[in-house]
This record gives structure tokens, sequence and C-alpha cells, in this order.
């Protein structure tokens, strides 16, 4: 084990940073906490558990710091996670380009002025944009231009020569033990709408996984290769093909329905490539804007190859991120969110 690291994390308020920070001083599975020395980067509000911050713009030279601060920052860092992004789908290119782009690129400098490795929160959508994606992605999927952002921020950091690893998180759902997250986000969202019997039908390509991983998993890797003193690698942070499929993902929101006293008829599978545009276009506003998002995700997933990459055992063995049933995390999730976000 290498010696004891200080760690700027950017993006500590988001749903990763603030996993991150509760990760490594009380893990929920009872483990030894990493403890790691890290320095919250605050950008509109510090994190709650953040016991170090600094005020940080990533769009903003020297990220928005006088000489002096940065100096000083730059001198105190050895690593840097960096998780702050703009992470809505939907947006123009230009919205992403500042921040998820050009942020990244302030990090690059930062990095090589304190010398320290990164550790990139990127996102396994980009699979999508591989060239042995089986088709392209759709110029009108609503994730495409938030994918193009993270797929270039990863090849800047390639090109830049500073040491890193990359993280390829999946749609993350809360943590595996007690289903906490700061904030609801797609997955429970759009189960919710699910699960109270709103959705007609659910538009998703035959043989795809519905893959989400707790954000735990995710947080105890990245710290764990923080503790072990890694500088390379890319990690997929997925279940690959241990992921339910659409099937299982829809009982779990029937049994999660079942336990609030609803009956939930489970709404068909329905082939996206048979949907009558001009039926969505007759739904109501937010039918259809929930179904063209499950479309497009579902279109992601397809050309990530229906299956999406994992490094997940490698993920066990080496950063001994623990085995947890997908349905069961994702169970839990929505027990959490229905109880303290809804
Ligand atoms: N959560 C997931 O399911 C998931 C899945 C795959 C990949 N990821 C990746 O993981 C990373 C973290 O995701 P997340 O879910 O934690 O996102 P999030 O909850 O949306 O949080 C984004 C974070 O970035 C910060 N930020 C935004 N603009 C900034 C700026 N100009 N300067 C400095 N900080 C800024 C935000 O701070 P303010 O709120 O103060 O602006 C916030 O702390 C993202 O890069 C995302 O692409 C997440």
């Amino acid at each position: 084990m290498s010696a004891p690291r200080t760690v700027l994390l950017t993006g500590a308020s988001g749903v990763v940073g603030r996993s991150l920070l509760r990760e490594n001083t009380s893990p929920t599975d009872g483990r030894e906490a990493a403890g790691l020395r890290i320095i919250a980067a605050s950008h509109s509000a510090p994190a709650p558990e953040a016991e170090r911050s600094v005020a940080c713009d990533v769009t903003a030279e020297r990220f928005g710091l006088d000489k002096e601060s940065y100096a000083a920052l730059a001198g105190a860092v050895d690593v840097v996670i960096h998780s702050a992004g703009l992470t809505e789908w939907g947006l123009p290119a230009e919205r992403y380009q500042p921040v998820n782009i050009d942020g990244t690129r302030r990090v690059v400098e930062f990095a090589e002025r304190a010398g320290a490795v990164v550790h990139f929160m990127s996102t396994a959508f980009v699979a999508a944009l591989a060239d042995t994606a089986p088709t392209p992605l759709g110029e009108g999927n609503v994730c495409r231009r938030y994918i193009e952002s993270k797929h270039r921020a990863e090849e800047l950091l390639r090109e830049s020569g500073v040491a890193h690893t990359v993280f390829r998180p999946t749609n993350l759902v809360g943590d595996s033990v007690t289903g906490w997250t700061s904030q609801g986000q797609i997955v429970q969202l759009m189960s919710d709408w699910i699960g109270r019997g709103r959705a007609p039908f659910v538009p998703a390509h035959a043989g795809i996984r519905m893959d989400f991983v707790p954000q735990d998993l995710l947080s105890k890797a990245v710290l764990r290769a923080i503790q072990l003193g890694d500088d390379r690698g890319e990690f997929w942070v997925t279940y690959g093909a241990e992921a339910m499929d659409v099937a299982a993902c829809l009982q779990v929101v029937g049994k999660h329905a079942a336990a609030r006293g609803r009956e939930l008829t489970v709404p068909p599978i329905v082939d996206p490539a048979s949907l009558d545009p001009a039926e969505l276009e007759r739904m109501p506003p937010m039918t259809r804007s929930y179904l063209s998002v499950l479309r497009d995700v579902s279109e992601v997933t397809v050309c990530s190859g229906g299956v999406l990459p994992t490094s997940m055992p490698e993920l066990r063995e080496r950063y001994g991120v623990p085995h947890v049933s997908d349905t069961t995390a994702y169970l839990r999730s929505l027990e959490y969110a229905t109880a303290h976000l809804s």
C-alpha cells in the first residue's frame, strides 16, 4: 500500500461525489473505511459530507481560484477524482462543451501542474459510439450529445499523457445495503412512473439488459484504486451479461408496487421499431416524453451490443467490489426513493 494521498474530488455534491464521500468515511456494509484525505470541490454548494472544501468551477481558468490558491491546491493534491459534469440528457452540444469537455481540459492542466493521477468518471454509454457498435446511434437520440461529450473528455485525457484511469458506470441506483442516494435519478423516476401504472407499454429492443449498478460499488472501486496507487486502467462499471432483462426489471417494479398496495398490470414490452410515431404524437406530453427516453436508452444499449461491456469480474477481484444482486439492489433503491425522495 502506498503513502496516504490527498484527493481533490470534483463534482463532490453530485450523486457520485456524495456517495464517494460517504463510502470514504462510513461504508454501509461494515467494511473498513478507506479514510482518504479528500478535498471536496464545491461549485454552487458544498457537499454536506465534506470535511474540507474548496471553491471550484471547472469551466473557469484556474478553477476560478486566484493564482496563489490554485498553486497551493496543486501543491497539496496528488490524486484527482474528476466527477464534475453536466449530466442532464437532451441538451445541445454547446451546453456540454464548457463543462464536460473544456472542464476536463482544466482538470488535465491542474493534474499536470500537481503531478496528480486523474480518476475520471465517464459513462458506460460511450460503448454506443465505438467503431464496433453494431448499428450507429441515432442523431436524435436524447443521450447522444451527452455521450459524445464524455467520449471526447476520455480522448482528451488519453491525448494528454496524464496518468489516469477511466471508470465507465452504467445508470447508478442507490446504495446496495440501504438504497440511499442523495438525489433520485432517471431509474427511480421512470420506475416510479411505470409502477404507478402510467406506462401503456415499455419500448425496449429484444434481448437487451437493464443494467443498473448500486452507486457504492463504483465508489468502493474508485477508492480502492487510489489506495492501491493505480494510475491506469479502463473499467466498465456494469453488470454486463449478469444484468437483469426487461421482464425481470418489470417484475421488480411490480413487486415494489405490490408492497405499496398497488396491483400493477405489468405493461407489455414493445419493439421500438414497431412504434407508430403518429400514435406517440397523440399521447399526453409526459407519456410521450417518458416513452421516448425509454426508447432512446434502449437504443443506446442496442448500439452497445445489447449487453453492456463489463469489468465486474476484475473490479471484484482487484478492488474487492462485493457480489451484489442487481435485482435486490434495484428493489432497495426503489424502496428508499419511495420513503425518502417522493
Ligand atoms: N449518476 C449516474 O447514474 C452516472 C452514470 C454514469 C456516469 N456518470 C458520470 O459520473 C459523473 C458524476 O455524475 P453524478 O450523477 O454525480 O452527476 P450530478 O449528480 O449531476 O452532479 C454533477 C456534479 O458536477 C458539478 N458541476 C457541474 N458543473 C460544474 C462546474 N462548472 N464546475 C464544477 N463542478 C460542476 C455539480 O455541482 P453543482 O450542482 O454545484 O453545479 C455536481 O456536484 C458525471 O460526470 C457523469 O457523467 C454518472
